[in-house]
């Protein structure tokens, strides 16, 4: 185990022996901040568990998390019925009062099944292909030059507020056509979509959240319905005057749902995988060397990262017909966690799985960006920029270390997305 993984798991430690995983609860903030020993016992004793205080059926074996990915037609994504039981999900007055305020909750993408799933999808692919994201490279690798020339001669830097998190934010907010002032809010509204996803917000904090959400909502709708009277050449215009194969075009309830899986989607995940992928590197210094001596490997480097990252750690599915997985009954209307943070350190596939190899043969096949018809969307995005970060930061960041002292790196509970909230380093100035 790394250094600044070793942290807090020993508090959440089972007191139960093989085969017993009652003392784990996949919920508890120590285990979502280091899952690997709860994961690892997942794998080996139970790769399909009935979660005894949630019900929740847990998928954890790579073998069976990639058959649930390429089984839409039994596993499925409109996972928001799941929460209400079939109704739409019940929520605390207070914060039924400012959803009022917006907007209604609708399925799109992440939470939607083929076909509508694939419709909506196909409005917005052409913005995220190969072709696509090699157009925006320069424009990447500019903001990375940009961000490291603000702190490069301090010798000190908070990576993740002063690079991992403005980057794929700046990235994101430009192909929506959201001009650099209003930046600060577009990461505050991020913030809002991360809490109540998080499935851990108390009343008053999802009532915050759902504030942001509001604000995010009519922002855009004022966005949506200029682009429609004066189209440019962004995805939001793209997204307010589609008509699909002649069909009905898609109300705003729709398209701000798309904006607003964008918006999270492209921001917490790159983040987090910068900032852990540089924390393994400051770990692990002689693969740090590696990479220095030949940047040819950062690519591989990169899946590596991801791969021991995973910061989508669980993806919530739905169970919609009587089945069968790994040997267990799975009934219709079961909820399911795929934990891709266990899939990914799964050691059949790849061995000493806890280990930070940059050049490590089978990296790339790891599930950090899921599988099947709900593949990653902004996977081409994710990896350009997280190439050129590394790129610029192995080149102008000589010498990384944490600063003396420095506790230990904190990991906010949420059921969906783990990564740090600040990763402070030292290094050579300039
Ligand atoms: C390191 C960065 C990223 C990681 C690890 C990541 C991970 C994932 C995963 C695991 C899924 C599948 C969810 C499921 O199982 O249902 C997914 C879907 C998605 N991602 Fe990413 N993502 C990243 C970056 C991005 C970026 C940059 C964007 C776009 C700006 C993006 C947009 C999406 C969208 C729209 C979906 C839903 C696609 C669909 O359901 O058809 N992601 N991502």
């Amino acid at each position: 185990m790394m250094a600044n993984e070793a942290g807090s798991s020993e508090s959440s430690m089972s007191q139960s022996g093989p085969g017993d995983l009652s003392g784990f609860n996949p919920f508890d903030p120590a285990i979502l901040a280091q899952p690997w020993e709860y994961n690892d016992r997942l794998v080996a004793e139970a790769p399909v568990h009935r979660e005894a205080n949630t019900g929740l059926i847990l998928v954890s074996s790579y073998e069976l998390v990639s058959q649930v990915l390429n089984d839409h037609e039994t596993f499925s994504n409109r996972f928001m019925l799941m929460m209400g039981g079939g109704q739409e999900p019940k929520v605390p007055d207070a914060v039924a009062e400012v959803m009022s305020e917006g907007y209604p909750s609708v399925d799109t993408m992440l939470t939607a099944d083929p076909p509508e799933q694939r419709r909506f999808r196909s409005l917005v692919n052409k913005g995220f292909t190969v072709r696509a994201v090699a157009r925006l490279a320069p424009r990447i690798e500019a903001l990375a030059a940009e961000l490291i020339d603000a702190f490069a001669d301090d010798g000190r830097v908070e990576l993740r507020s002063q690079f991992s998190v403005p980057l794929p934010l700046t990235v994101i907010a430009e192909q929506l056509g959201v001009p650099r002032q209003d930046l600060a809010k577009f990461k505050e509204w991020s913030d809002g979509f991360v809490a109540q996803l998080g499935g851990m917000a108390s009343t008053e904090e999802q009532v915050d959240a759902w504030k942001l959400i509001v604000e995010f909502q009519k922002y855009f709708e004022k966005v949506l319905n200029d682009r429609a009277e004066n189209p440019q050449a962004d995805i939001v215009s793209a997204l307010i005057n589609a008509r699909v194969e002649g069909e009905r075009p898609l109300n705003m309830a729709e398209c701000l749902s798309i904006l607003q899986q964008l918006l999270v989607a492209g921001n917490e995940t790159t983040a987090s995988t910068i900032c852990e992928g540089m924390r393994l590197l400051v770990d692990n210094p002689d693969q740090l060397a590696l990479l220095r001596e030949d940047p040819e490997r950062i690519p591989n480097a990169v899946e590596e990262m991801l791969r021991l990252t995973t910061p989508t750690a669980n993806m919530w599915r739905v169970c919609i017909r009587d089945t069968e997985l790994g040997g267990v009954e799975i009934p219709s209307g079961s909820a399911m966690l795929v934990r891709y943070s266990a899939a990914n350190r799964d050691p059949a596939i790849f061995p000493d799985p806890h280990r930070f190899d940059v050049a490590r043969a089978n990296a790339d096949e790891h599930l950090a960006f899921g599988g099947g018809v709900h593949f990653c969307l902004g996977a081409q995005l994710a990896r350009a920029e997280m190439l050129k970060s590394f790129e610029a930061l192995l080149e102008r960041l000589p010498n990384p270390r944490f600063p003396k002292g420095s506790p230990p790196l904190e990991y906010p509970p949420n059921i969906l997305l783990r990564g740090m909230t600040a990763l402070p380093l030292e290094f050579d100035p300039a």
